[in-house]
């Protein structure tokens, strides 16, 4: 498998230009390598409280779907962490022996593949980086026993055909997994998500929001588009529900409280691929 090659053209690579902007501006990366190395468990700095949360899925990806592939499978697992930005998550599997594949549409350094980089000083074995989109895999077909998507399904296009691409390297009895994108019960409360996050942008990235709004992505899912997209696929999410923290379950009844628009949840999503 290639390391970091050319990412594909615009208006991906002029989306990924502008992502890698305002990450930067949300602090992304700024930790330097003592952060990358702390992911997910990060317990200081403006985003500890969110990864807080993000900890959580992963805890239950690692206990749902990561130790009972090892059970069945005795032998170190194939793993492809798709929209894999740094890759921490490559890493955690690398440390736990597993052979992780990071893929991600952008190399910068901010939070791209580029800001992997460190891992390969204190990793065993350095992962491989694919710079690719998720939507055309650059990879063997069934080759792994586990492909994921943490905090980034979302910005799938096509929500089908990317299931689709990420089943198709899926070994037969093989996982797929969701973490950390939002859902939302009823597609309206994502609707509406939607419109405040478009409005959001323009106010506060005049000059990122076109392109960053460039490309039509899902943006969030229900456990219905899930199913509807994933049936014909032979592919059966079921959701593992996560224990998130107080405040963070706390949410619809703040958000009921206060009138205000019915917040979304990540949990974790998984699927045996037939
Ligand atoms: C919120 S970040 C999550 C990064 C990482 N998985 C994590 O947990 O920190 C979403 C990532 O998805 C990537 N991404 C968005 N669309 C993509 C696509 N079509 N193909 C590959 N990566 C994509 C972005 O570049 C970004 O790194």
């Amino acid at each position: 498998m290639n390391a970091i090659g050319n990412a594909s053209p615009s208006p991906s690579a002029r989306f990924g230009e502008a992502y890698a902007r305002l990450r930067a501006l949300e602090g992304r990366g700024g930790g330097g390598e003592a952060e990358l190395a702390a992911l997910p468990y990060l317990t200081e700095g403006p985003l500890a409280r969110q990864w807080g949360v993000r900890a959580r899925t992963f805890d239950a990806f690692v206990a749902r779907v990561v130790v009972p592939l090892e059970l069945s499978l005795g032998r170190p697992l194939r793993v492809l962490d798709l929209g894999a930005g740094n890759g921490w998550l490559s890493a955690r599997m690398t440390r736990r022996g597993h052979a992780a594949v990071a893929l991600d549409l952008r190399t910068d350094s901010v939070d791209g593949l580029g800001a992997a980089r460190p891992f390969a000083r204190s990793l065993p074995r350095m992962f491989p980086r694919v710079a690719a989109s998720f939507e055309a895999i650059p990879l063997g077909r069934r080759l792994f026993d586990v492909a994921l998507f943490d905090a980034s399904l979302h910005y799938a296009r096509d929500l089908a055909a990317t299931l689709a691409e990420a089943a198709a390297v899926v070994a037969p009895g093989g996982r797929l997994a969701i973490l950390d994108s939002p859902f939302y019960r009823r597609a309206c409360e994502g609707e509406a998500m939607v419109d405040e996050k478009r409005r959001t942008t323009r106010e506060r990235y005049r000059d990122l929001a076109d392109a960053l709004l460039s490309v039509p992505a899902v943006e969030f899912l229900t456990a219905d588009l899930l199913a509807a997209a994933a049936g014909p696929l032979g592919l059966v999410f079921r959701r593992h529900r996560v224990a998130y923290p107080l405040w963070y379950e706390a949410r619809p009844l703040v958000a009921l409280l206060k009138r205000g628009r019915a917040p979304s949840r990540f949990d974790l999503w998984e699927a045996a691929v037939p």
